[in-house]
Formats: C-alpha cells, sequence, structure tokens
C-alpha cells in the first residue's frame, strides 16, 4: 500500500519552502536581497499551488477514493513522475524564471495533471461514482484541466502579442481562476460532502442538483470579476454580480443543512476539525464580500491598480480558506498531526500578515499616511507563518505510519 502520510510530509515541505520564499520576497521589500524577484515570485507561487495544494489535495482524494493495493504500483509511478516535474519547476524557475527548462517541467506537469483525472475516472467504482462527493471532485478536476488552458495559451500569446499584452495578464488570471475558484474549492466541497454522506445527512438528489448547479455556474461566471480591470461592457459587471449571488444562495442552501443536522455533524469531527472548518467557512463568506466589491465598477478598477489589495485578496483565499480547510480534511483523516499551537500560531501569523496588507492596499487607495515600518511589520508576520509551517512540518515528519 502506499503511505500517504510520506506524501503529506512531501506536501508540507512544499508549504515550508513556498513560506521561506514569500518570507524571502518580503524581506526583499526592506533590504533588496534577491537577483531577481520576479524569478523568486514564480518560483513560490508554482511551489505553492502545483507542491503544496496539488499534493494535498490530491492524496486526499487518493485516500478516499482509490487507496487500493492492486493500484499502489501504478500510483506510484504516477505520483514519482509528477514530483520530479514539481521538482524540476523549484529548481529551474529561481535560476531561469519562464525559459526553456522551468516550461518542459511545467508542461510535463500538466501532462501528470491529466493524468490523476484519467486515473480518479478509471479507477473509482460505480457505487463511489453515484456519490455526491464524487460529482463535486470530478468537476472540481474537470477545472484543474480548464484552468491549464491558461499556461497553453501563454505559449502562444509570448510568441505573438508578447508578455506585457492584456491577454498575456488576462490568460494568468484564467488559470488562477480555475485552480482556486474551480479546482481547490469545489474539490474542497467534494471532502466536506464525503464527511456529510458518511455521517448520515440526508441530502436528497433534488438539493445537491441545486447546490451543485449554482455552485459551478457561480465559478464559471465569477471568471469575469478576473477581466474587469479591462474595464469591459456593463454587461460583464453585472455577470460577476449575479456569480456573487449564484454563490451566495448555493452556501446558504449547504450552511443551513449543517445548522440542520448539526449535532450529526458535530459527533464526527473533532474539536480542531470544527473550528478549522468555520474559520474557513466564515472566510469564505468574506471572500463573497471582497467579491462583491470588486464586480463595482468604480472599486473594480480601483482594486484592479492595487497590488497590494491583489495580494491581500489572492493570500486570504490560499492561505486561509484553501490551507486552512486543507489542514482541517488532513486533521479528519488522519493523514496529519495536528499541533494545536502551531495552528493557533499559524492563524495569528496569517491574520496579522492580511490586516497589515489590507492596510497597506488602503493606504495607497485613499492616499493617506502609513504607520512607520510598514513592510518590516509585514516581513515579521509572515515570519510568524514561516515558524508556524516550520512546527507543522516537523511534526509531520515525526508522524508514524500507523
Ligand atoms: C506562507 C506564506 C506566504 C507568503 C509570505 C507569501 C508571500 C508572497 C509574496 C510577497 C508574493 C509576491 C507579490 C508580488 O510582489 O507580486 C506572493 C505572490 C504569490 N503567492 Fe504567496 N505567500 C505565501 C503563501 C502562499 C500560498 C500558500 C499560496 C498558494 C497556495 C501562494 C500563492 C501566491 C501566488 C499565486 C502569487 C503570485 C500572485 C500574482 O502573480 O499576482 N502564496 N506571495
Amino acid at each position: 500500500m502506499v503511505d500517504l502520510k510520506i506524501h503529506i510530509k512531501i506536501a508540507l515541505g512544499y508549504f515550508f519552502i513556498t513560506a521561506l520564499l514569500g518570507f524571502l520576497l518580503r524581506l526583499d521589500h526592506i533590504s533588496d536581497l534577491l537577483p531577481n524577484y520576479r524569478y523568486i515570485v514564480h518560483t513560490h507561487s508554482h511551489i505553492a499551488l502545483l507542491g503544496w495544494v496539488y499534493t494535498a489535495l490530491t492524496t486526499l482524494i487518493y485516500q478516499l477514493f482509490l487507496h487500493k493495493k492492486e493500484l499502489s504500483k501504478k500510483y506510484r509511478t504516477l505520483f514519482l513522475f509528477t514530483q520530479i516535474t514539481i521538482i524540476g519547476m523549484l529548481v529551474t524557475f529561481p535560476i531561469q524564471g519562464y525559459g526553456l527548462f522551468s516550461i518542459i517541467f511545467s508542461t510535463l506537469y500538466l501532462f501528470a495533471s491529466y493524468g490523476f483525472m484519467w486515473f480518479f475516472i478509471r479507477y473509482t467504482s460505480k457505487d463511489q461514482k453515484q456519490t455526491f462527493s464524487y460529482k463535486l471532485i470530478r468537476a472540481g478536476l474537470w477545472y484543474l484541466v480548464i484552468s491549464s488552458l491558461g499556461p497553453w495559451a501563454l505559449g502562444i500569446i509570448m510568441n505573438t502579442t508578447g508578455s506585457s499584452s492584456d491577454w498575456y495578464r488576462s490568460s494568468i488570471y484564467f488559470f488562477l481562476h480555475f485552480q482556486y475558484n474551480g479546482w481547490f474549492i469545489v474539490t474542497l466541497f467534494g471532502l466536506l460532502f464525503h464527511i456529510l454522506e458518511k455521517g448520515m445527512v440526508s441530502i436528497s438528489k433534488r438539493e445537491f442538483k441545486l447546490f451543485f448547479r449554482l455552485l459551478n455556474l457561480g465559478v464559471i461566471c465569477s471568471f469575469f470579476t478576473s477581466i474587469l480591470w479591462l474595464e469591459p461592457h456593463s454587461f460583464f459587471y453585472a455577470i460577476a454580480l449575479i456569480a456573487v449571488l449564484l454563490h451566495g444562495i448555493a452556501f446558504y442552501i449547504l450552511f443551513k443543512k449543517i445548522r440542520n443536522n448539526w449535532k450529526v455533524v458535530r459527533a464526527k469531527l473533532e474539536g480542531s476539525t470544527q473550528l478549522l472548518l468555520k474559520i474557513a467557512g466564515a472566510l469564505l463568506v468574506t471572500k463573497l464580500l471582497f467579491q462583491f466589491s470588486g464586480s463595482l465598477p468604480h472599486y473594480a478598477y480601483q482594486i484592479s491598480q492595487n497590488i497590494d489589495l491583489i495580494v491581500a485578496f489572492l493570500h486570504w483565499v490560499f492561505l486561509g480558506v484553501v490551507s486552512i480547510s486543507i489542514f482541517a480534511f488532513l486533521g479528519h483523516f488522519k493523514l496529519l498531526a495536528y499541533s494545536r499551537k502551531a495552528l493557533l500560531l499559524y492563524i495569528a501569523g496569517f491574520a496579522l500578515t492580511e490586516i497589515l496588507l489590507f492596510y497597506k492596499g488602503a493606504i495607497a487607495w485613499l492616499g493617506t499616511v502609513s504607520i512607520d515600518n510598514l513592510p518590516m511589520l509585514i516581513t515579521i508576520s509572515s515570519g510568524v507563518l514561516l515558524l508556524a509551517i516550520g512546527i507543522l512540518f516537523l511534526k509531520q515528519l515525526n508522524y508514524k505510519k500507523s
């Protein structure tokens, strides 16, 4: 059998490297130490999305749907191939940015991710295919495939309109949107439904269908929020706002279901898992409010010009909604050794960093005076995050195979 705890050790190793690179980027704002800042941003973002989140989510999916002896050998080969592509990116991006070798490794990674999708659909049983969680995770994996159209388009754009064109930025936003709003968030809902279904929370086909349709329609429509910086026709602002409404209704349906079955759900979840899921849920709802303000014509343009607000929003989703939910699911499915102290430190570091980043964005927008040493404070709070992730990683290294 594949030892999935080792896979989570690797995923957390990537998370630690992500945090270290993020810390160095922030340190560079106060000390100018990196020879090429953009190359490290590329390394950081690839290892975060394709190393940490991808490895953690695919390991969870494997544990819940595919963990059978007969598949071990095939899966090990796919996993090894995927890791070679990620380590290849880790080595080549800092040296050459987008260059021949980093592009080769990122392209091979795309094939590995298609391979995982095929593996999932091919080897899940008929019974598993009937579950709601399967349907959500399959949709999540489709978004993973759709997101890859962004990098494929980049290849064409670099050879035609170039990296300073609107098309270049739009295809990066396309990739990011379908990664986090599609692949990450829809898959995380799939994992939540797995717990609900196993916990005997009765969800009718009709209720699920409505939730599923609203969620997916919302994912597709909210892509238009990512192109509002182009100041398009007002029709696109309307679609972006409709997306917020669709997601608002979908989340409310799910929230009501969980609240009505709270006793049953609570009995299935450890205290730490409950707390982490509640925090992630609150962050997800707040994300929707940010999305709403970012879809209003005047604000959309202002926000798109404000790099601090964009980075704060993206990390709200990555470090807050996504990573905190992943911790909760890894802990629930016994793949992660919970360390309460490290998790609290993580939440404190996250909250502090976000407050400071949003504050920095707000003063740039309003033109008011900044507090002294703001970049230094942001670097220190990123150091707190690095420390928390380091402790989680070290604890995980000692987490034995059960
Ligand atoms: C752990 C602590 C982290 C720190 C301190 C950090 C810090 C940073 C910094 C300083 C940047 C560069 C912003 C710029 O100047 O353009 C950045 C960009 C980025 N980070 Fe992080 N980050 C962290 C975690 C993560 C995680 C967990 C993810 C995803 C799962 C992530 C995804 C990204 C992405 C995609 C970008 C590029 C954004 C863009 O192209 O506009 N980061 N991060």
